[in-house]
């Protein structure tokens, strides 16, 4: 039997049903459009902070991470399904505000300024979008004040930032990473698959292709996986890319053994996907 979480749309709200709840608290933040990536971490929160802790889910599709002319207008929402998402995955409860809750005087005037490492990859093409994210993140964390937040892996670049900013202004939770939830061909869960087409959908796997492969020529080094990966995305045509880097976990430079990201960013149409995947360099994979 499932039971339907308490719905929150208000600061206040939100401070009353955290008051009923004992015991840590685990916290998914997420802009709905709900899918089992995101029901794995809605488990993977529940998993840390043990099964009778509350979990607390955001829903908040957040203006201040989409520069104009990106898709916040279209980008889905899907409020009723997201609810049964979560009740399905006995979450506790849902905090659901409006744009005015969460930013009450319109912009903010202190917001939280990303560094460097907001400023490569999607930072490149996206050059406001990380502050939006962490200073959002930072908000929604003050107000539910959880002990644990989980964020996937497939945004990664946003979860290396985000465990950044909670170590470097000491926010005292604990941010646990949730692992790529794909379908059976290897493309990796998104709100944005649905933006795709039938012809689109079928080249998309290239991108998990491509890593895949690069990952499996990790033990050969930097260059060889950088070939492979190539390789595999040259072999289709009407993917248009925007990026394929090599990092280290923290995306700093390539290391030259051991653990690495290799991260990729491609445009299908207007739908932009990215995606990116572990792997060792010079070593067992
Ligand atoms: O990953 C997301 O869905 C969003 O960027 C987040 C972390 C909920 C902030 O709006």
């Amino acid at each position: 039997m499932t039971t339907s979480p308490l719905l929150a749309n208000t600061r206040e709200e939100l401070a009353d049903a955290l008051r009923g709840l004992e015991g840590p608290v685990g916290f998914v933040p997420t802009m709905g459009a709900l899918h089992a990536g995101h029901a794995s971490l809605m488990e993977r929160a529940r998993k840390e902070i043990g099964a009778d802790a509350p979990v607390v889910v955001s829903i908040f599709v957040n203006p201040m991470q989409f520069a104009a002319g990106e898709d916040l207008d279209r980008y889905p929402r899907t409020f009723e399904t997201d609810l049964e998402v979560c009740a399905a995955e006995g979450v506790d409860v849902v905090f659901a505000p409006s744009v005015d809750e969460v930013y009450p005087g319109g912009d903010p005037q202190v917001t939280v300024d990303p560094g460097p490492i907001a400023r490569v990859l999607e930072g490149s093409t996206r050059p406001t979008h990380f502050r939006g994210v962490l200073t959002v993140v930072a908000k929604l964390l003050g107000l539910v004040r959880p002990d644990v937040a989980v964020f996937g892996e497939k945004d990664y670049q946003q979860l290396v930032l985000i465990r950044r900013m909670v170590s470097d202004l000491c926010m005292g939770v604990d941010v646990i990473g949730g692992a790529i939830v794909r379908e059976d061909d290897g493309l990796a869960l998104s709100s944005r698959n649905r933006y795709l087409d039938e012809g689109q959908r079928r080249r998309a796997v290239v991108l998990s292709r491509a890593l895949f492969a690069a990952r499996e020529a990790g033990p050969r080094g930097a260059a060889a996986v950088l070939e492979a990966a190539h390789q595999e995305l040259g072999r289709v045509d009407g993917v248009d890319l925007d990026y394929l880097e090599l990092t280290d976990p923290d995306l700093g430079p390539v290391p030259d053994s051991g653990p690495a990201r290799l991260l990729v960013a491609a445009r299908l149409g207007s739908t932009r996907l990215i995606d990116n995947v572990a792997l060792t360099l010079n070593g067992d994979n």
